[in-house]
């Protein structure tokens, strides 16, 4: 599968945002080992602190189906109603969670207008994670 085929996939799932406090809509495509893909949204909670970035709802449905490593994930967002032209990155709470399950050249493919859609290592991302299962 492209970068850009999986970037189309995370606008796809960007579709079903729940974003009615925010107004800001995410989509998240993430490439098992296997080579199925979990699609991922936002989905927010009027209690603000339970809610859930695209980027875990995607990793949580994946592990939660068996899948537990990762090639590449593809991330976009923007408010809603207007197409997502600005690199929308990962925040950190999803980084670390993504950590716990791919290795440093795993893929982060995000869009810009300059560059277009464009991988980046994990490492360049994340480079001083914390791992447990390192001690
Ligand atoms: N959001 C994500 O889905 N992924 C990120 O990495 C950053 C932020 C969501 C959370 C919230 O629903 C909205 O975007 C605004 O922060």
């Amino acid at each position: 599968m492209s970068n850009q085929e999986l970037y189309n996939l995370s606008l796809q799932a960007r579709e079903m945002a729940y974003c009615p406090y925010s107004h800001f809509a995410t989509g998240a495509a993430l490439l098992g080992e296997s080579g199925k893909v979990y699609l991922g949204c936002n989905v927010e909670n009027g209690a603000y602190g339970p809610t859930n970035c695209a980027e875990r709802t995607a990793v949580f449905k994946a592990v939660s189906e068996g899948e537990r490593r990762f090639k590449a994930i593809a991330v976009c967002g923007a408010p809603e109603g207007q197409r997502p032209d600005k690199l929308c990155a990962p925040c950190g709470i999803c980084r670390q969670v993504l950590s716990e399950f791919v290795e440093d050249d795993f893929k982060v493919i995000l869009f810009d207008e300059e560059k277009g859609v464009k991988a980046y290592p994990f490492k360049k991302i994340l480079p001083f994670r914390f791992d447990l299962k390192e001690y």
